[in-house]
C-alpha cells in the first residue's frame, strides 16, 4: 500500500509528461506507465503464455456455491459483473478495499481489510502475535486457535475478505522487511502455519487471503508504478514448486477463497498479468476455485490482467491513485462491449467472487462494516477520496476482542524460544534481584499507537510495521508484568546503560534488545521496510548494551523481540551472558507471555522458524537485499532450492543455532520409534481426476445500454463506477492484438492437478512415523517432535538438500516422568521432488532409500527410520 505521501507523489507527477514503454503482458494502451525500459532477462528464463483462464466450479467442494452463484451471475446486467470485480476507489469505502455492489442480489459492497495479525487501523480489536511467533510455536492447534480468533474479529467489524495469512515472503531473504508475516523459513512450515489459519479464519465465514502470490522476497523496488519499474523475480520451475509454491499449494487444498498477487514481476511480467502463474499454477494446476485479488496498485493493466486471471483489482485506481482513473471498473466494461476481453472472462470472474461468497456463508445475516479505516473518529465522511463527500457515522467502536487475548498470551507464550540457558539460570526465582534494562522493556513513550502502522521501534517491539500491523487496544509490556510478580525489580527503561549501577553477586541483569523492519513504504531509522541499514544486527546499539550489562553483572539474561534472524556473535559467548530467550513479535500480550515463561510457570516450548548463523556472510550472496540504480532489477534465485537450514546443511556451513532449535526447562527422550507404511508409492502419482463441470453461460456481448448511468443517478465526485456516458460508442469490432499465445481454446488439464492444490493423490498418507516422547527432566514442559525427510538423490536423478521440514507435533504439557506417543504422517507429496519433465511430482518407489529423522531440531536429530529397516535412536 503507498502512503499518503506517495499518492500525493503521484498525483503531482500527473501533469508531467510520461514515456511511453512496452510491457511484456498483451499490449494494453491503458499500461503505458512504465518508465524504465526492462533490462534483460538473464539467459533462459521466461514467462511463458497460458491461455485462457480456466474456468472455476470443477472441484465438487465448491459445487453448491458455484450452483448458487451460477443462479445469480447469470442474471446479472453487464454493471453488476463489473461491479463486483472492480473497486471502488481508494479511500471510497470504509474498508481498505471495497468493491461496488448487486444489491439485486443481496451483494453489498465486498469490504477488503488488512491483515494477518489482527485488524489494521481500528479499535476494540486484538492485536495478535505476528505469524514468525506463531510459527514458533510449532503448535498445530494454536495455529488453528488463532485463526478462528482472527475470523471471529474479522466478521464482528463486518469484513468480507481479510488480507491474510502471508507465506511469501517466505523467508529467501533474512533483511527481507516482511519475513515476520508468514511462519518461517521453510515451506512446510509455512503451508501448515497457513492451512490452519485459514481453515480458523474461514469456519466463522470470512474469506481469507493467502498472499503475496508469488516472489515477494524483498521490500525495497517491489512495485511498478511512475517512478520504477518493480524487481523481477527469476526462479526455476523447480525450486518455484518445491519451495514458494509449496505454502500456496496448501493453502488452496485449505479452501482458500482469495489469493492476492504481488507487486513485482517473475521472469519479466508482473504477477498481476502473468498467465503462467495465475491461469496455469494457480487456476489449474493448483485448482483454485476462489478469487485473485491485486495487491494494492499492483494492477497496471486493465485487458492484459483479466485475460492473465485476474479476477478482483483493488483498491480498482489506475496508475494514478484519487483521479477517477481506472483499470478496470468502465474500462473493463468497455473491453467486454468491443469484444477484448471475453464475456465468458467476465462471468468467470464474477462467479468465483460469488461462488467464494456463498461458499464462506456470506449470504446469510452477515455483517456490514461497521468500522473506518480511513480515520479514529466517530464520524465522517464517508468517501473520503471524495473531496465533496456525505458524512455520517464511520466508526461505531464495536467491541470484537471476546477473549482473545487468552489465545495470544498462549501463542506468545508457546513460541518464546530459549536459546540458552547454562547453570539453569532460568526459569527465575519470584524474589530474585532483577535489574532491567532496554527501552524494549517498556512502553512507547510517545505513547500506543503513536506511530502511524506501527512505523517506528520506541518500547517493546509486538510488531513490525505496515499493513500488516493492527493497533493495539493495550499493551502488557514486560515492565508491567515483570513488576507483577517480582517484589525486587528495578529497572532502567533506556537504551543506553545507566552510568555508576552497582551490581550485586546475586543481582541479575535482563537486558532487552530488538530488531524491527516492515513495509516499503514507511522508513524507519534508514531501514525502508527491508533491513537496509540497521542488517542483522539489534537495534539501538542492542549489543553494547548486552556488553555493558555483561561488563558489570555475572549473570545476564537477553530478551529477544525479533522479526527474524540477527547475529548474536558480539555478546552469546561473553561468560556472563547464561540465558538467551527469543520472544519474536508477541502482540499486545508481550509482558505476560514472558513473565509465563521467565519466571517458571511454563517452559519454554518454542523452536527457531529459521536459522541463526555466525555471520551474515554465511548466507548464499544471492538472497541479500538488491538496490541496483539502472533498469529493472533481476533478482535471479541462483541459490536454488537451497534457502535457510537447506543451504547451510548443503554448504556445510555450522549456524550459531540451526533451524528448530529451542531449548525447554525440561528434558525429553525419544524413543520407541515405529514406521508403518499407509500407502505404496509408485513413482508418479495416479493419473488426475477429471475436471468437474463448471457454470456455462449466454456469451454474447450484452446490450450497451446495461452501463448506461441509471436515470439520477446520485454520483460520487471520482468514485469508480461501471458506467459509461456514451455506451454505444465502445462497441466495435477493431482486431485487437493479443499475445502470440493468446487461445480461448481451453488448456489439456496439467498432469499434476485433479483437485485444490493439485492431484489429490499427492496427499495420500504413505507412511506415518510414531515416537514415544518422554519428560526425563524435572519439570513439566512441552516437546516438538520435528520430522525431516532424507531423499535418496541418486534414485530420485537430482540434487536434494539432506534434510528437509516435512511434519512436527508438539505434545501436551508432559509432567516429569510423562510420555506421549505422536504420530506424524507423511504425504506421497512430502517425500516427491517436481520432475520438470514430466512436469509431475516423482517419488522413489515404495519409499525405497528414505530415511525418516525426528529431533528437536535440524541439527539434534534423536531417532531415524529407514524404509525397509529399523528405527533406531541416534
Ligand atoms: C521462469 O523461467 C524458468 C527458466 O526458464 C522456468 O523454469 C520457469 O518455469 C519460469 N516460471 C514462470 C512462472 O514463468
Ligand atoms: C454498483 O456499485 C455502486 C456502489 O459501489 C452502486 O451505487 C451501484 O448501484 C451498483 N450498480 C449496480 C448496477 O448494482
Ligand atoms: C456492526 O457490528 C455489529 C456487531 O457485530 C453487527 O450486529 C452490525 O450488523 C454491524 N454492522 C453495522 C452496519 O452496524
Ligand atoms: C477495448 O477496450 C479496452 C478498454 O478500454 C481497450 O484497452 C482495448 O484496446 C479496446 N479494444 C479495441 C480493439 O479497441
Ligand atoms: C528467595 O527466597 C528463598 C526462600 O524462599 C531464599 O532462600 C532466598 O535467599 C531468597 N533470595 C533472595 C535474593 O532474596
Ligand atoms: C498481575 O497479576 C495478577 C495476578 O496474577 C493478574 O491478574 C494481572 O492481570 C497481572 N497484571 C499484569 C499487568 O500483568
Ligand atoms: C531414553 O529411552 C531409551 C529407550 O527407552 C533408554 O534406553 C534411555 O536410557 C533413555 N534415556 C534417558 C536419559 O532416560
Ligand atoms: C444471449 O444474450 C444476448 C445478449 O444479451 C441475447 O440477445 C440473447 O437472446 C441471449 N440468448 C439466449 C439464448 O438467452
Ligand atoms: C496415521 O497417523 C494419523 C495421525 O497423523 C492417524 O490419524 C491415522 O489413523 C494413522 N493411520 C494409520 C493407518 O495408523
Amino acid at each position: 500500500m503507498p502512503s499518503l505521501m506517495r499518492v500525493l507523489l503521484f498525483v503531482s507527477l500527473l501533469f508531467c509528461p510520461i514515456p511511453v514503454l512496452s510491457s511484456s503482458g498483451p499490449e494494453d494502451k491503458e499500461s503505458n506507465l512504465h518508465i524504465r525500459p526492462r533490462t534483460d532477462l538473464p539467459p533462459g528464463y521466461s514467462s511463458p503464455d497460458y491461455y485462457p483462464t480456466p474456468n472455476g466450479g470443477w472441484v465438487s467442494e465448491w459445487a453448491d456455491a458455484y450452483a448458487k452463484a451460477q443462479k445469480v451471475v447469470s442474471q446479472m446486467t453487464l454493471a453488476e459483473k463489473v461491479n463486483i470485480t472492480s473497486g471502488t476507489g481508494y479511500f471510497m469505502g470504509p474498508c481498505v478495499g471495497n468493491t461496488g455492489s448487486a444489491l439485486r442480489f443481496g451483494i453489498p459492497n465486498l469490504c477488503l481489510q488488512d491483515g494477518p495479525l489482527g485488524i489494521r487501523n481500528t479499535d476494540h480489536n486484538t492485536a495478535f502475535p505476528a505469524g514468525i511467533t506463531t510459527g514458533a510455536t510449532f503448535d498445530k492447534e494454536l495455529m488453528y486457535a488463532r485463526g478462528v480468533a482472527l475470523g471471529q474479529e474479522a466478521r464482528g467489524k463486518g469484513i468480507n475478505v481479510q488480507m491474510g495469512p502471508v507465506v511469501g515472503p517466505l523467508g529467501r531473504k533474512p533483511r527481507s522487511g516482511r519475513i515476520w508475516e508468514g511462519f518461517g523459513a521453510d515451506p512446510s512450515l509455512q503451508a501448515i502455519g497457513a492451512a490452519k489459519t485459514i481453515q480458523g479464519m474461514q469456519s466463522v465465514g470470512v474469506i481469507a487471503t493467502l498472499k503475496h502470490f508469488i516472489g515477494n522476497e524483498q521490500e525495497m523496488y517491489r512495485m511498478t508504478d511512475v517512478f520504477q519499474q518493480g524487481y523481477s523475480s527469476n526462479i526455476d520451475d523447480r525450486t518455484l514448486h518445491e519451495i514458494y509454491l509449496w505454502p500456496f499449494a496448501e493453502g488452496v487444498r485449505a479452501g482458500v477463497g482469495s489469493v492476492m498477487a504481488a507487486y513485482n514481476d517473475v521472469n519479466g511480467t508482473a504477477c498481476t498479468q502473468n498467465s503462467k502463474l495465475l491461469n496455469d499454477l494457480l487456476k489449474d494446476e493448483l485448482g483454485f476455485q476462489g478469487f485473485v485479488v491485486s495487491d494494492w496498485y499492483a494492477q497496471i493493466g486493465g485487458v492484459s490482467s483479466a485475460l492473465a486471471g485476474l479476477d478482483m483489482a483493488m483498491p480498482g485506481d489506475g496508475a494514478v491513485p484519487l483521479l477517477g482513473d481506472s483499470f478496470w471498473n468502465y474500462e473493463l466494461s468497455t473491453a467486454i462491449l468491443n469484444g477484448t476481453v471475453p464475456v465468458e472472462r467476465l462471468n468467470d470472474m464474477a462467479t468465483r467472487i460469488v461462488a467464494t461468497w456463498y461458499k464462506m456463508g456470506q449470504d446469510k445475516e452477515y455483517p456490514l462494516p461497521n468500522f473506518s479505516t480511513n480515520t479514529q473518529d466517530a464520524t465522517g465522511p464517508l468517501y473520503p477520496g471524495a473531496l465533496f463527500s456525505p458524512t455520517g457515522v464511520v466508526n461505531q467502536f464495536v467491541n470484537v476482542q471476546a477473549d482473545h487475548n487468552v489465545v495470544a498470551r498462549a501463542v506468545a507464550r508457546d513460541a518464546i524460544t530459549l536459546l540458552k540457558n547454562v547453570d539453569n539460570t532460568l526459569p527465575l526465582k519470584r524474589n530474585a534481584s532483577l535489574k532491567i534494562f532496554g527501552a524494549d522493556a517498556g512502553p512507547n513513550p510517545d505513547g500506543l499507537n503513536s506511530c502511524s502502522d506501527q512505523g517506528c521501534d520506541k518500547g517493546v517491539l509486538t510488531m513490525g510495521w505496515g499493513s500488516g500491523s493492527a493497533r493495539l487496544p493495550y499493551l502488557i509490556t514486560p515492565q508491567d508484568a515483570i513488576r507483577n510478580v517480582s517484589s525486587n525489580a528495578q529497572f532502567y527503561i533506556s537504551d543506553s546503560f545507566p552510568s555508576g549501577i552497582s551490581a550485586g553477586p546475586n543481582d541479575i541483569a535482563v537486558v532487552f534488545i530488538n530488531a524491527d523492519s516492515g513495509e516499503n513504504y514507511i522508513t524507519v531509522e534508514g531501514n525502508p521496510g527491508d533491513r537496509l541499514v540497521a542488517g542483522l544486527y539489534s537495534w539501538h546499539n542492542g549489543d553494547e548494551l548486552v556488553q555493558a550489562a555483561a561488563k558489570k553483572f555475572s549473570t545476564v539474561v537477553v530478551v529477544v523481540h525479533t522479526v527474524g534472524p540477527i547475529i548474536l556473535e558480539n555478546w552469546i559467548d561473553l561468560p556472563s551472558v547464561k540465558a538467551v530467550l527469543f520472544a519474536h513479535l508477541p502482540g499486545q500480550e508481550a509482558g505476560d507471555s514472558l513473565v509465563d515463561v521467565l519466571f517458571g510457570d511454563y517452559s519454554p516450548s518454542g523452536h527457531l522458524p529459521y536459522t541463526i548463523p555466525y555471520k551474515e556472510s554465511d548466507y548464499p550472496a544471492s538472497v541479500s537485499l538488491i538496490d541496483q540504480p539502472f533498469g529493472q532489477i533481476q533478482d535471479t534465485y541462483t541459490e536454488r532450492i537451497y534457502i535457510d537450514y537447506r543451504h547451510f546443511l548443503q554448504a556445510n556451513i555450522t549456524p550459531r543455532y540451526p533451524f528448530g532449535h529451542g531449548l525447554s526447562y525440561t528434558t525429553f527422550n525419544f524413543s520407541e520409534a515405529s514406521l508403518s507404511t499407509i500407502t505404496p508409492l509408485t513413482q508418479y502419482p495416479p493419473s488426475r481426476p477429471p475436471k468437474g463441470p463448471t457454470p456455462t453461460y449466454n456469451n454474447t456481448i450484452p446490450p450497451a445500454s446495461e452501463v448506461a448511468w441509471p436515470k439520477d443517478f446520485n454520483r460520487i465526485w471520482r468514485y469508480l463506477y461501471p458506467y459509461l456516458d456514451n455506451p454505444e460508442a465502445a462497441t466495435s469490432t477493431a482486431p485487437y492484438p493479443y499475445p502470440t499465445g493468446y487461445t480461448t481454446t481451453p488448456q489439456p488439464p496439467p498432469r499434476a492437478g485433479g483437485s485444490q492444490g493439485g492431484n489429490p493423490a499427492l496427499w495420500d498418507v504413505a507412511f506415518n512415523v510414531s515416537v514415544k516422547v518422554s519428560n526425563t527432566g524435572s519439570r513439566p514442559g512441552r516437546a516438538v517432535a520435528q520430522l525431516y525427510v532424507e531423499l535418496p538423490a541418486s534414485t530420485l536423478g537430482v540434487d536434494l538438500p539432506p534434510l528437509q521440514l516435512r511434519q512436527f507435533e508438539k505434545t501436551a504439557i508432559l509432567p516429569p516422568g510423562g510420555s506421549q506417543v505422536l504420530t506424524l504422517s507423511v504425504t506421497r507429496k512430502d517425500l516427491s521432488i517436481w520432475d520438470v519433465v514430466a512436469q509431475d511430482w516423482k517419488a522413489p518407489v515404495n519409499g525405497q532409500g528414505v530415511k525418516f529423522w525426528i529431533g528437536e531440531s535440524v541439527a539434534d536429530l534423536k531417532v531415524v527410520c529407514e524404509v525397509g529397516g529399523q528405527c533406531r535412536r541416534v
